[in-house]
């Protein structure tokens, strides 16, 4: 309460200019943590088209495929440089049984996706479409393992199916399906939402269940799993105090589920038709993450002072009304500049928070919520959240450098306070520093005197993602409304850089 007055007292301050006035003092030498590529992961559910149509055509479509994964969205993925992906679920997980989902594909039983639209799942993308999938893009999979209504030998059975070499009831039947060597898996989700679709549980219970199903998932062959246990949701500091309390010595990371979504009950407003008040309280609202994040990890840090359990925000991301026309419950929403912000600022609080925060999953990765990608049919747009992605992917495994940040505030509705600066700074393996500077006021440029101590800046390049409204997207018909140009406002001075941000822009620097 005693910030949020003093927010006040300093916005009332500060007097409206054409170009705003900020400061951003970075401070390379005390940069330790790497802020860990699986930050960028992706999610991917059975939901609405997320897989089918999405991510997968099958071998005989007529749309471009390697192997029946589409080519276009394949390429895509492979620039972002996706380094996890999370899949079937989700609420999904808690309902699939992945024996269904193996075998000649002709031959794979049916089921009803009850939670999403009550579709129906041919189960012809099973385990091994999966685990194909993440080889060829070169990253790991999370596999979120069935809690609420599977048995622990199914879980058992599964991991010994992806992952033991010989010898083994499961490895034979892995073979007879075509897969000689087992797959690496490392990240395995022990139930997924315990809370509500994955079996409305209490902590207390949950957290014997999540003891009981992780002991019988054994490291086969050299396989390491990293146990993440299924968390609270938002605000639900009491689930994170329980598990901590009584499953922490079991885990290596527990989740967290957090949406910028303007309530779970009637409309959640349009993905493209919103007003400047809205605008803002998205910035606020996504910004209160880094709250509940600073909670949770309190919490996190008295049951394990050394950081050994990760905190995995396996799903984040904007929530919006359907589109109008499209299927109920498959949550197909359009993504605009709005949504770039949200990315932008959520990424910028990860990296803070970097030492805790091992794993997160945007949700989700094609055609469902905040997606980086939509299809129809034969043709894809990329989003104006993929293109953060993109450009953010250079802060993946490099060193996280700590900075001060001073801007002006605004107070939006629900009286939240949003700097209307945001930063993010690493310097990667090759010596090189990366800033990120997101302006997310919608009128005024931002004259950003930044620093960097003892470093001298010797060049400066970058990239801006910008739009002419706000409520800017990237349709199947106009792909490239908002896409990633060159930046030429960055110059170098004695002490750093100064730096012309546009309103409403992100920016990108390289600097060495
Ligand atoms: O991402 C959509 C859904 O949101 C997931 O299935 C569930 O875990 C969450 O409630």
């Amino acid at each position: 309460m005693k910030n949020a007055l003093l927010g006040l007292a300093f916005c009332a301050a500060m007097p409206l200019f054409a170009q705003q006035k900020a400061t951003v003092a970075i401070h390379p030498a005390e940069g330790k943590q790497v802020i860990n590529k699986e930050i960028y992961g992706q999610f991917a559910e059975h939901l609405g088209t997320c897989i089918y149509g999405g991510l997968w055509v099958g071998e005989d479509s007529p749309i471009p495929n390697v192997k029946g994964y589409r080519t276009d969205v394949f390429e895509a993925l492979k620039k972002l440089k996706v380094p996890v992906l999370r899949w079937p679920g989700g609420c999904f997980a808690d309902e699939y049984h992945w024996m269904d989902g193996i075998g000649p594909r002709e031959k794979r039983p049916k089921m009803v996706n009850n939670n999403w639209g009550g579709t129906v799942e041919d189960n012809s993308f099973g385990t091994h479409e999966f685990l194909n999938l993440c080889e060829m893009l070169g990253c790991e999979p999370y596999i979120s393992g069935n809690v609420g209504s599977g048995t622990v030998e199914e879980l058992a059975k599964w991991v010994e199916y992806m992952t033991s070499e010989q010898g083994s009831p499961m490895a034979k039947l892995r073979k007879e399906n075509g897969r000689e060597k087992p797959w690496k898996v490392k990240y395995l989700g022990v139930g997924n939402e315990s809370w509500g679709c994955g079996g409305n549980m209490l902590p207390e219970y949950y957290a014997d269940l999540y003891r009981r199903y992780q002991t019988y998932c054994r490291n086969y062959d050299g396989n390491q799993l990293f146990k993440i246990a299924s968390g609270a949701s938002d605000y639900d500091y009491r689930w994170t105090e329980v598990l901590m309390q009584k499953a922490g010595n079991l885990m290596n990371g527990l989740s967290l589920h957090y949406y910028t979504v303007p309530g779970w009950t009637g409309s959640k407003g349009s993905a493209t038709k919103f007003t400047t008040e809205d605008y803002y309280w998205t910035m606020g609202k996504c910004r209160e993450i880094e709250d509940v994040v600073k909670r949770h990890i309190a919490i996190m840090d008295k049951y394990d002072p050394e950081k050994r359990v990760g905190l995995m925000v396996d799903e984040w991301g904007t929530w919006w009304d359907e589109e109008p026309g499209t299927i109920p419950g498959h949550l197909y929403q359009q993504n605009t500049l709005r949504d770039a912000f949200v990315a932008s600022l959520t990424l910028d609080i990860f990296h803070k928070y970097t030492d805790r925060i091992k794993m997160t999953n945007i949700a989700q990765v094609a055609n469902v919520l905040q997606a980086m990608i939509l299809t129809k049919d034969d043709k894809m747009v990329l989003t104006p959240t993929y293109h953060v992605f993109e450009m953010y992917n250079v802060h993946q495994d490099a060193t996280y450098l700590p900075l001060d940040l001073q801007c002006e505030r605004k107070i939006v509705r629900d009286d939240r306070i949003v700097p209307l600066v945001s930063a993010t700074a690493s310097r990667d393996k090759a010596g090189v520093i990366h800033i990120s500077l997101s302006n997310i006021d919608l009128e005024e440029s931002q004259d950003i005197t930044l620093t960097l101590d003892d470093v001298k800046a010797k060049s400066v390049t970058g990239r801006i993602l910008t739009a002419n409204r706000i409520d800017d997207y990237n349709s199947f018909d106009n792909p490239d409304v908002v896409t990633p140009k060159t930046f030429t406002g960055a110059k170098i001075t004695k002490n750093g850089l100064q730096i012309n941000l546009p309103a409403k822009s992100i920016v990108v620097l390289e600097v060495k």
